[in-house]
């Protein structure tokens, strides 16, 4: 049987969800979102992990920031230390202001400001001994250098190629120290031969799978929660023994953000 790990989640709830600009090609400001829907979402996302035992904090939404539900994209932790994100997008520039207060405010001694663009866990994905980091579209490349001189973890740069997949977490999902799935089509050449070296037991996701965002998953090790849309992802998931939640993030998907995007890590 797998075990799980217990984790502290950072969240926020989606009281100011909107999709009023464009940034990813997700993103449709003409099609109409539901809020309350979101909402409603992002609840039974929130009690699916205090569920599974885990400690979720919240972070206030702020007015006029309405990817600010998307958390993984503040920062990354690790052992207690933070490095802050910095966005592409002006759009999205001021979130970072609130997620600096709200570490300083909760106890964060070593919060390190970035030089270079990173969007937090959104291209850091830490993985077991290493971190894995992707760049192309939103984080610069030289932002994984900055990382691995902060946590002091080897950082692995893998390069993004398809603009649906903008962020690692959207291609790529870690499920134990040493276990991954991810959609190879979203990695350059060189970058899927280098995960396939890696991980040759990889799950690897379908086409189906990725179009709804279903790698965007969250992992403890032993229950798995991600988008329930992606069905071939979820048996997969669960013939190799794990306890899969499937949530309906339909919602958030009008944004391009689905599990793991609502969710950072404080590790
Ligand atoms: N609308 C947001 C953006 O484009 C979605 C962020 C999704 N977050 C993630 N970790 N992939 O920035």
């Amino acid at each position: 049987m797998r075990t799980a790990t217990r984790r502290r989640y950072l969240m926020c709830p989606p009281a100011y969800f909107d999709v009023a600009y464009s940034i990813n090609p997700w993103m449709d400001p003409a099609k109409p979102v539901d809020r309350a829907i979101a909402m409603a979402q992002w609840e039974r996302l929130r009690d699916t992990y205090l569920a599974h035992g885990h400690a979720v904090e919240t972070i206030e939404p702020v007015p006029g920031l309405p990817d600010m539900v998307f958390t993984a994209n503040a920062a990354t932790v690790v052992d207690g230390s933070v490095l802050l994100a910095r966005f592409r997008h002006a759009e999205r520039a001021d979130e970072a202001a609130a997620y600096r207060t709200w570490f300083h405010h909760h106890g964060y001694a070593d919060v390190r400001e970035p030089v270079l663009i990173n969007e937090g866990e959104g291209d850091f994905v830490v993985a077991g001994p290493r971190i894995l980091a992707g760049a192309g579209f939103r984080t610069d490349r030289g932002a994984h250098g900055e990382a691995q001189e902060i946590f002091g973890l080897p950082v692995i740069s893998l390069v993004l190629v398809d603009e649906r997949f903008y962020h690692l977490d959207t291609a790529l999902a870690v499920l134990d120290d040493n276990e991954i799935m991810y959609y190879p089509p979203a990695f350059s050449p060189g970058s899927q031969k280098l995960l396939r070296q890696l991980y040759p037991d990889a799950i690897v996701a379908t086409d189906d799978d990725a179009a709804v965002l279903g790698i965007n998953a969250v992992s403890d090790g032993r229950h798995v929660v991600l988008p329930q849309a992606a069905r071939h992802l979820v048996a997969e998931l669960r013939s190799r023994g794990f306890e899969v939640t499937g949530v309906d993030v339909s919602e958030l998907l009008k944004a391009g953000g689905a599990v793991k995007c609502c969710t950072l890590e404080l590790r």
